[in-house]
Parts: structure tokens; sequence; C-alpha cells
């Protein structure tokens, strides 16, 4: 009894200390303007929000089959219903719309609008959809930004390798033909791939994210390369068939979280900066650097490692020279995804730590969110400097591209009073503005998300919407958070205003 009361003393008194310093860490936050130029935007993904998985001809995706398996999504729930997005999408803009935001990042599901995955045969359905919700949100003001592929394979490409087989640049070209020649008179940003690393290392090195192949130092690189020759083609495809007319703009999504050295120690920085090399340099260096191919620190680690362990050549596939030049340059812009930052140390680690071959093994480190406190989900752990950090490692390591931030976010377990979202985008957009002034040209900031949607192998359960899914209503009912009304208040005033309570006093409707 009474150690128990001694506990739950203790565990007051650390959340009153953890309350301080958060306050304190809060007061060092002036007010600021947002930069000149830098637009707000927010956005969602096609699986995550549209439901209607198997209606007219669309077939399924990678996502549609792993979710239907047994044991593989940890609250059991699946997309095919989501937030019925298919249905009531005019009614996501209206509250797009509310918003005040000048664009919607949205992606396109590659089995709606071609269900065999080839262009033999173009869903009408398909493109009808899309083509509402473009006009629509056109009607409104706000421009649409289209990511091409964010994760939702047609199945009938896995069964032939996905993105491990290389004739997928055949593919991927073929379907964004189709989505420029269709859809390019009104969309004029186009991203060709969502976060690489997260395809290739959690769909095909693990089995954390579909098609879960798990084939872990091997089926990481093969597909990073054809992932970058893929985008590599698409982004030709359009510069010379397409830009001309159309004018747009196109680029890749790189998932760009800080990895940084657990300690100050020449050895922890450099396992940082290896880290850093792995995780983002490994897709972004052969497109942004001057050099192109994949970073020296990889090509050297895993070709050593790979010989080691008795392979006749490097598990991290070669760029020819035509293909590096091919590949180098191919983006009009650095898209940037990021949600938090890990501590890497070689201290602790010995072969074995992690299976042998694997992308960790070869990296060769130990990570951790250090004394950080955790998240609902983990990867949302906050330690906003990490930001300003990511986006200086992009100007330094990418020869300063034009950044546009397309997430940022945080997921909770629910609730409409979410001051520790509105706390964490809070801090993530000044540590922006530090950026910013450091001389990094950030052109766009988007929070992730619009609404509470299917959070990949998290279920329905993780909840990263400014506004409220009620998945027990059939209409998948919304309402707007706390932070819905502080990022609609950020829209208009342009102010980051760290005393974000004191603001509501002020709103009128
Ligand atoms: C993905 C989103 C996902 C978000 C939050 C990003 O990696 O692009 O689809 O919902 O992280 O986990």
């Amino acid at each position: 009894m009474k150690v128990n009361m001694l506990l739950s003393k203790l565990f007051i008194l650390v959340k009153l200390i953890v309350m301080v310093l958060c306050e304190l860490e809060n007061e060092t936050m002036k007010i600021r303007k947002l930069s000149d130029g830098m637009k707000l935007s927010i956005a969602s993904a096609a699986y995550q929000i549209e439901g209607a998985w198997n209606v007219a001809d669309k077939s399924p995706s990678i996502w549609d089959i792993i979710s239907h398996k047994p044991n593989v999504i940890n609250d059991g729930t699946t997309g095919d219903d989501a937030c019925k997005s298919y249905e009531y999408y005019k009614r996501d803009i209206e509250m797009i719309k509310f918003l005040g935001v000048d664009s919607y990042r949205f992606s396109i599901s590659w089995p709606r609008i071609l269900p065999t995955g080839f262009p033999n045969k173009i869903s009408d359905n398909g493109v009808r959809y899309y083509n509402n919700v473009i006009n629509e949100l056109l009607a409104n003001g706000i421009e649409p930004i289209v990511t091409i592929y964010h994760w939702d394979l047609p199945q009938s490409l896995q069964d032939l390798g996905g993105w491990a087989n290389p004739l997928i640049a055949n593919w991927f070209e073929d379907y964004s033909r189709i989505l420029f020649k269709t859809f390019g008179d009104r969309v004029k940003t186009w991203i060709t791939i969502n976060e690489p690393k997260q395809i290739g290392l959690f769909g095909y090195g693990l089995s954390y994210l579909a098609p879960r192949l798990n084939i872990h130092g091997v089926g990481e690189y093969i597909t990073a390369k054809h992932m970058l020759l893929a985008h590599a083609r698409v982004w030709h495809l359009y510069d010379e068939q397409f830009r001309p007319q159309q004018k747009g703009t196109i680029g890749i999504t790189i998932a760009t979280d800080f990895r940084t050295g657990m300690t100050e120690s020449p050895e922890d920085i450099q396992a940082g900066s290896d880290a850093m090399d792995f995780e983002v340099g490994l897709y972004a260096h052969p497109i942004f650097s001057a050099d192109g191919d994949f970073p020296e620190s990889v090509k050297r680690r895993v070709a050593k490692r790979s010989k080691e362990q008795g392979f006749g050549r490097s598990r991290l596939p070669k760029f020819t020279d035509e293909e590096i030049e091919f590949v180098k340059g191919t983006s009009d812009f650095y898209g940037f995804n990021h949600y938090s930052t890990r501590f890497y140390t070689r201290e602790g680690f010995a072969p074995g730590t992690y299976p042998v071959p694997s992308f960790d093994d070869d990296l060769g480190a130990v990570s951790s969110y250090k004394n950080y406190t955790p998240a609902a989900i983990i990867h949302c752990t906050e330690i906003p400097k990490g930001m300003r950090q990511a986006l200086n490692w992009v100007k330094e390591s990418c020869n300063n591209p034009p950044v546009m931030i397309t997430e940022n976010g945080f997921g909770t377990l629910g609730g409409l009073q979410d001051k520790d979202r509105v706390r964490y985008i809070m801090r993530y957009i000044d540590s922006v503005l530090d950026a910013v002034d450091d001389g990094v040209n950030v052109t766009m900031y988007t929070v992730w998300s619009l609404m509470d949607n299917f959070e990949w192998v998290n279920g329905l359960r993780i909840k990263f919407g400014i506004f409220e899914t009620d998945y027990d209503s059939n209409m998948k009912t919304r309402r707007p958070r706390l932070s819905a009304f502080w990022f609609r208040h950020l829209v208009a005033t342009r102010t980051l205003d760290p005393n974000f309570e004191a603001q509501f006093l002020n709103l009128e409707f």
C-alpha cells in the first residue's frame, strides 16, 4: 500500500517536472510570422481514405490483399471503407475549404485507374472520380497536388514481382502517362513516389508493410534501384512530352526523418551520418547530388559485408554510367516528409544484433529516441529541432533544392481536444522557420493528415486527422478537432503564436 502511494506520488512529481520543462521550452518560442512564399497544405492518400475497395472495375491493390489476411493489421481493421471518400469526396473538400489552405495533396489509386495494372484498360469510373475531385478542388480555389504512387500497387503487378521487377519502370511510365494525359491540364504539381524507403525496406526487406516479403539485405536494395529508375523515367516523360504544354512541376517525396549521433563523440557522429546516408541518401543522393549514384558510405559498407558473407557481388546493385546520368537532376523539388529523429551509436552493436544480411546490419549501428517521451505512435516522438537539422541536411547534401514539406503530423489515440497535436505541429513549424532563417528554401508546409484514416498496419486505431472520423457512423462523419481550428487560424493569420489557447478567444465564425 505504502509503496503504491509512494509510486503514485513519484509519478505525479515526474509528470509535474515534465510539464514544467515543456512549459519552459514553450516559453522560448516567440510569436513569428510565416515566411513569405511558404504555402500551406493538407494531405491524404488513396488507400487510407477512399474505401470502395471493390466497386465497379477496380482491382485489388497489395493493401487490399494484405489487410484481408489474418493477424496483419494490428486492430484487425481494413481500408475497405476507410473514410468513404470515394462516395463523399465533396465533404473532404468542404473541410479543406474550411481550413483555407492553398493546396490538397492526395494520391491516385493505380488499380482504380488501370484495373489490369496495364494501360490496355482505363476505368471510366476511376477517371470520373478523380476528375470530380480535381474539378471540385479547383472550383473551390484549392490547388491539387497529386501523388502518383502512395503504396497501393495493383496486385497483378505484385504477382509479377512488383518493384523487384525492373520492368516496373515501363509499367510506372505507362500509368503515369495516362495520368498526365487525363489530368495534367489541371494538375500542375506531381509527386512520383511517396517514400521509397518505406516501400522497399519495409515491404521487401522486412515484413512490415505490403507486400511483406522479408527478404532482408537484398529486397530493399534491388527495389531502391528500380524505384529510382522508374521515378526518373516518369520525370523525363513529363519533362519532355508534357511540361512544354502543361507547364507543371514534378518531383519525388523522400521520408527525411533526422538521424544523428547518440553523443557528440566522433564515432557516434559518424554513425548518425552513415544512418542518414543509408536511410535518406540512398534515395536522395542519386537524384540531387552533383555526382549522382548511391552514397559512397553505403556502397562501401554493403560491398564489404556482402563479400564477408559470401555473396558473389555487392547486394547493392550498381547503376551504369548512363543510369547515373539518367537519374541525376530528376526532381524539380525535394518532397520532404518528416516526423521525428533517432540517435545512433556503434557501441553495443555486434554482428548478430540484426538478421544477417540486412539493412540494419549493413549500417552496423543501434539507435533509439533517447529519453524523449514516446508518442502514441513511436515515429512521432516530438523532437522539433530535428526538423531544422533534417532541412539543413537537405540544403547541404542536395544542392539547396526548393523543399516542399509534403508531410508532418502527429498520431494519437483520439480525442477532440488535441492540444498535444497542436503543440507538436506548432513547435515543428517553428523549427521550419529556423531552417528558413538558415537559408533552406522551404516552399510549402503540409500537415498529415486531413482526417483520421487507415494508418497502414496500425489500422484505424491510430489517428492523425485534424478532423476526427467517426468510423462507427455509416457516413464516417467528421468533426474538426482543436488542431483544425488552430491550423485554420494559422492559415488566416500566417502567425505562429505559442499562446495558442488564447488565440481562440478572438476567433470569429
Ligand atoms: C506515410 C503516410 C502515413 C504517415 C503516418 C508516412 O510515412 O506517407 O501514409 O500515414 O507516414 O504514419
